[in-house]
């Protein structure tokens, strides 16, 4: 069961956290995994990584809130299977504290950017009779979280662009869904703790492992599983849906 035999796959972000669990889950599982990464040299590392271990990876440095690399990048690999839209950045602020331009970076790395990669992918994978796509929303796109306001906005609109594009492409076999997790343990967790609660690291470390019921924060492998659930074939009756990876964070949190 979830063989990803002979499935090309573009992962957004794969250099990081949950995009490098992915990498490296799709890969175990027989895709032929290509990263987009910003950060090109920690998209390599990933790919040497899938290389030792025998599988087959190529890194390429794009910024995804750039359409005409995404576009380029897209049409070198060729036509794809499967497309992850994962890279995203985080934010700290309200309405009143969110400048224009945290605004704007946000809304172009993780609203456009999942779209430049939708309208780079969607041609080809029509072309070709069908693929899977898989969204990193949030549970910030179902709940109102503290303090989040641009994050929130961005992953509102992964949720509704999930939709979207699940209900226009279901004639072309095309399948697409989102998972919306609660805090996942990878740098992009830790990087926001250091850049905003300086000198309270661990206090509100713990205090964000406790909002999940379950007691922790989950894993990047977690939610590598469900996106490898979703993007196999035993998945095929699955589309337009989103799946909360949370700890009980949306419905026990009583
Ligand atoms: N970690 C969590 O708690 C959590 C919870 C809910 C949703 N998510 C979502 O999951 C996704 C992955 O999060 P993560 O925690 O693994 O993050 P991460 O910061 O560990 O990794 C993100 C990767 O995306 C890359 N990236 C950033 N901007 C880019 C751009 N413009 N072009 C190409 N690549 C870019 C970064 O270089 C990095 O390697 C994000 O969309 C995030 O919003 C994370």
């Amino acid at each position: 069961m979830f063989s990803l035999a002979g499935k090309k796959a573009v992962i957004t972000g794969g250099g990081s956290g949950i995009g490098k669990a992915m990498a490296l889950t799709f890969a175990r599982q027989g895709a032929e995994v290509h990263i987009l990464e910003l950060n090109a040299e920690a998209g390599e590392q990933v790919v040497a990584e899938i290389r030792a271990a025998g599988g087959q990876a190529a890194a390429h440095g794009a910024d995804i809130s750039q359409q005409a690399q995404v576009v380029a990048v897209v049409n070198q690999i060729g036509p794809l299977d499967i497309l992850i839209n994962n890279a995203g950045i985080a934010h700290v602020g309200t309405a009143e504290t969110t400048s224009e331009a945290d605004f704007d970076r946000v809304y172009n790395v993780n609203v456009k950017g999942a779209y430049n990669c939708l309208h780079a992918t969607l041609p080809q994978m029509k072309a070709r009779g069908g693929g899977v796509i898989v969204n990193l929303a949030s549970i910030a796109a179902l709940v109102g979280l503290t303090d989040r306001f641009a994050y929130s906005m961005s992953k509102g609109a992964i949720f509704a662009m999930t939709l979207s594009v699940a209900r226009d492409y279901l004639a072309h076999n095309i399948r697409c869904n989102s998972i919306s997790p609660a805090r996942v343990h990878t740098p992009f967790v830790d990087g926001f703790i250091a850049k905003n609660y300086a000198g309270q690291e661990q206090e509100i470390f713990d205090k964000l492992s406790r909002s999940q019921p379950i007691g922790r924060m989950g894993t990047p492998d977690e939610v590598a599983a469900l996106a490898l659930y979703l993007c196999s074939d035993e998945a095929g009756f699955v589309t337009g849906c989103d799946y909360p990876l949370d700890g009980g964070f949306t419905k026990l949190n009583n």
